[in-house]
């Protein structure tokens, strides 16, 4: 626990919409070009996903959100020893982030692999939800995206329905097996998609939609 303290410029563990502005223009001041874009991740994990991402796009800036300080930890540990600038962690739940970012301020929303609370009566505790993504909306720019995979079908399915019934998003890319479609060139595998890869590996649900 008392690591989550060691990253004062990197990993905010009790983070206020004021701390997060603060660190947030640090770092944007930091980057060689903070004109890029801005992307977020929820539920991060141990960043794997999100290093590859910003090794990649070096003129982007990313936040990620996780809950479990462990996981945190060793994200701000490898983000460090690869002396990456362009990422800002924060101990927050995905469903407070509007009270961060202001309105038109997101570019992509990466949600990968999220709890699926695959029981009926705790379906309300899922990330993506009408109530959430329609919330989100107004944050992000224009042309921006949200990009979704989970091994679970039933909430893949779900999340399209919902995304079809609002009409503030449209789905560009969606297959129900990533690993065996035309999308698969271009997948970064997150922590939690190599083990099951490695095990029974299920088929992956990704879609990628975008912000009308
Ligand atoms: C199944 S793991 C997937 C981790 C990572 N995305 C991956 O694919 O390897 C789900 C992660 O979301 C985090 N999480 C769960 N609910 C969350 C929430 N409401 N906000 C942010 N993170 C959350 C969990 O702590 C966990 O690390």
């Amino acid at each position: 626990m008392a690591r989550v303290y060691d990253y004062p410029e990197l990993l905010i563990p009790h983070p206020t919409p004021e701390n997060f502005r603060q660190l947030w223009k640090n770092k944007n001041a930091n980057c060689p070009a903070p004109s890029g874009k801005v992307h977020l991740e929820i539920g991060c994990g141990s960043g794997r996903n999100l290093i590859e991402l910003a090794l990649a796009n070096p003129q982007d800036s990313f936040i990620g959100l996780e809950l479990r300080y462990k996981r945190l930890v060793l994200a701000a540990k490898k983000i460090e020893r690869q002396n990456i600038q362009n990422i800002l962690l924060m101990r927050e739940r995905g469903q407070f982030i509007d009270e961060y970012l202001p309105h038109k301020s997101m570019d992509c929303m990466h949600i990968n692999f999220p709890d699926p609370w695959s029981k009926k009566a705790r379906r309300k505790h899922r990330i993506l939800s009408a109530e959430f993504l329609s919330k989100m909306h107004p944050h992000f720019r224009s042309k921006g995206e949200l990009r979704f995979k989970t091994d679970h079908l039933e909430y893949f399915e779900t999340v399209t329905d919902i995304l079809q019934d609002l009409k503030t998003y449209t789905i560009i890319e969606h297959t129900t097996d990533l690993h065996r479609s035309e999308y698969n060139e271009n997948n970064i595998l997150t922590e939690f998609e190599m083990l099951f890869k490695s095990k029974e590996n299920p088929p992956i649900g990704f879609l990628r939609a975008e912000v009308l």
